[in-house]
């Protein structure tokens, strides 16, 4: 079934920060397509057939047509180059939470149950990637393209890297209604967006902090696919900056993926 487009409209515009949608049946990135529209400011760009998504590193990001949610928001922030981490604290934070509420809603997520933020940017679940953001910007003029893929209906993928892959029916074994899941983040965003207008900057890294539950495990990381090291996490850096004891020696990784070192 494709994005139901008439309801996203009639519930989100008017009523959250998102003041525009426009829905492009097939495109190359969503990321890409919305920056055809630099003068927009709260944007969402969604697509039920992304073809060359683009992930982190320069890797595809895999959506078979009218599974997942793939799409991109366009939005504007004035805010010093110190706090652009918050961009991606909020919104991979809010999403998390816009997941969540939707599937409490949903009535499938037992108490003991909980989707989790990886560093730099992932959502896990039951220790798999179930989303991952690229934030592309353009510091000059403020402009933030905030692409999000969530995998949703898709049983089988193809490119696992390094890390395992789940989506919401692999978790739960039915399908979910994509347009309300993403309307639902969308609200989530939307009543806390004032977090950010506010500059609560410290406040955000809090929230973001309470759905990571990293600190003190044991990793590995990589910058794209190379071993560069084994080390413990020590602490989240409001730069976005991830603190790691390596070898006695507390370092500061700014870039890169960590794979956890899970007991079992
Ligand atoms: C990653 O984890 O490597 C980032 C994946 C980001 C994928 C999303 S899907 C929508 C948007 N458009 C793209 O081309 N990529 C992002």
């Amino acid at each position: 079934m494709k994005i139901d487009i008439d309801f996203l409209r009639t519930r989100l515009l008017g009523s959250t920060f998102i003041s525009d949608i426009i829905y492009i049946p097939e495109v190359n990135s969503t990321n890409e397509h919305s920056k055809n529209f630099k003068d927009k400011d709260n944007l969402l760009v969604i697509t039920d057939n992304q073809i060359s998504g683009k992930g982190r590193y320069g890797r595809v990001w895999e959506s078979a047509p009218e599974m997942n949610l793939t799409f991109t928001i366009k939005k504007n922030f004035d805010i010093e180059p110190d706090d652009i981490q918050a961009v991606n604290f909020f919104f991979t934070n809010f999403t998390l939470s816009g997941i969540t509420e939707y599937l409490k809603c949903e009535q499938v997520l037992s108490n003991n149950d909980f989707l989790e933020l990886k560093w730099p940017n992932d959502i896990i679940f039951r220790k798999k990637k179930l989303c991952g953001f690229l934030i592309e910007s353009d510091i000059m003029e403020g402009n933030f393209y905030i692409g999000c893929g969530i995998n949703v209906n898709q049983k089988e993928y193809n490119n696992d890297y390094d890390y395992k892959t789940t989506s919401l029916v692999k978790s739960f074994g039915r399908e979910f209604n994509r347009t309300e899941l993403l309307a639902k983040i969308i609200e989530l965003l939307s009543q806390n967006i004032h977090l950010f207008d506010n500059h609560e900057f410290d406040n955000i890294l809090k929230l973001w902090m309470k759905n990571f539950n990293m600190i003190g495990k044991e990793i590995v990381f990589t910058d794209d696919r190379n071993f560069l090291g084994k080390a413990k996490i020590t602490a989240i850096k409001r730069d976005g900056g991830l603190q790691i004891l390596v070898n006695n020696e507390v370092k500061t990784i700014y870039s890169g993926d960590i794979r956890i070192l899970y007991q079992n």
